[in-house]
């Protein structure tokens, strides 16, 4: 079995996207630097969308410019049409994210376009970002239920899933947007398509909205699955989809990794700072379900830490 976990860290995008506080840009820096310092090697730096739509993200080119550069360490962006692909590409984003929803409406009222042009978008973007070398990921987003249509069936997410690798994603992300996954749910979506493809093409969004964002990665990871989102301390939502708090916390998905026996490269306890700076920057208190408890042990004498 395979034992790496990639752990995907999206709270610089996703996590403060929802937020009421506008993070400068110095700020958002800060807020890397802490997530580098942990040992985090993969993260969503920000989107390149309407600044008049998600004003938080407000200057990711400008941020890109300012990342530290490290051949270890590999950043994305999101970027939802053609505009946002040009703007990622001249800010040097290496690695990007097109967002399809798999309900009309929900596509309609993030990105206004419509499935069917959402989708011809996305592979466009994915085409493009092919020819220019760089690595194109696609979020099915919505893909267990939507905040306005009700559960997605299944086959839908197949059927875009199967048309965005066609497109040439790397990697399809499956997202519970709005955190109304089970691990039935994640085992009946997932399960047809790791029938129709490997595990190695998918990786999983999941929001704890209702506590279950661990059991939905147990089953992701039970079917082979080994790359995940999370965001630091839990923070996190989605502006334009209503329910769509809390992502799940970068330090319980490591925590649980780790007590499994899988790899991350992430050291658990060394979350606790960067949970503790990065409350501190988006001004609201922050902390998964493990945090209390990786708080007590970091406060131990070295020895007597058994994590
Ligand atoms: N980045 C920055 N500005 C963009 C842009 C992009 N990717 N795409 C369009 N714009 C600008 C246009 O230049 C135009 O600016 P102006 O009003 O100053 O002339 C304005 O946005 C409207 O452009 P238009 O092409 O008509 O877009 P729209 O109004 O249909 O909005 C999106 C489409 C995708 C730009 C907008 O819905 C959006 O940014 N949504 C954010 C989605 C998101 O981040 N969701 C959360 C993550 S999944
Ligand atoms: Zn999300």
């Amino acid at each position: 079995m395979n034992d790496f976990v990639t752990v995907n860290e999206v709270g610089p995008r996703d996590g403060l996207q929802s937020q009421g506080k506008i993070l400068s840009i110095e700020e958002r820096l800060l807020m890397i630097n802490a997530l580098l310092a942990s040992g985090i090697r993969s993260i969503e730096v920000g989107s390149f969308v309407s600044p008049k739509a998600v004003p938080q993200m407000a200057g990711t080119g400008e941020l890109f410019g300012q990342l530290p550069m490290t051949e270890v360490v590999a950043y994305s962006a999101l970027v939802p049409n053609m505009r946002g692909y040009e703007l990622a590409l001249a800010a040097g984003a290496k690695s990007i994210a097109v967002v399809l929803s798999a309900t009309e409406t929900m596509n309609q009222r993030n990105i206004n376009m419509s499935l069917e042009q959402s989708t011809a978008v996305c592979a466009e973007l994915l085409q493009r970002a092919r020819e220019d070398g760089i690595e194109g990921r696609a979020y099915v987003a919505v893909a267990f239920e939507c905040p306005f249509e009700g559960l997605t069936p299944a086959r839908v997410v197949e059927s875009l899933t199967l048309r965005m690798l066609e497109a040439g994603a790397r990697k399809v992300i499956v997202a519970d947007t709005i955190g109304a996954a089970n691990p039935k749910s994640v085992r009946d979506v997932l399960g047809s398509l790791i029938g129709l493809d490997s595990a190695s093409m998918l990786s999983c969004h999941f929001h704890d909205t209702r506590g279950m964002a661990l059991a939905n990665v147990l089953a992701a990871l039970e079917l082979g699955v080994r790359e995940f989102d999370s965001s630091i301390g839990g923070l996190g939502g989605c502006p334009f989809s209503p329910g769509a708090t809390g992502n799940l916390a970068t330090e319980d998905l490591v925590l649980m990794l780790h007590s499994m026996g899988l790899r991350s490269g992430i050291e658990p306890l060394a979350l606790v700072v960067t949970v503790q700076r990065i409350q501190a920057l988006a001004g609201v208190p922050l902390g998964g379900h493990a945090f209390r408890w990786l708080q007590r042990q970091a406060s131990k004498p070295q020895e007597a830490v058994h994590v």
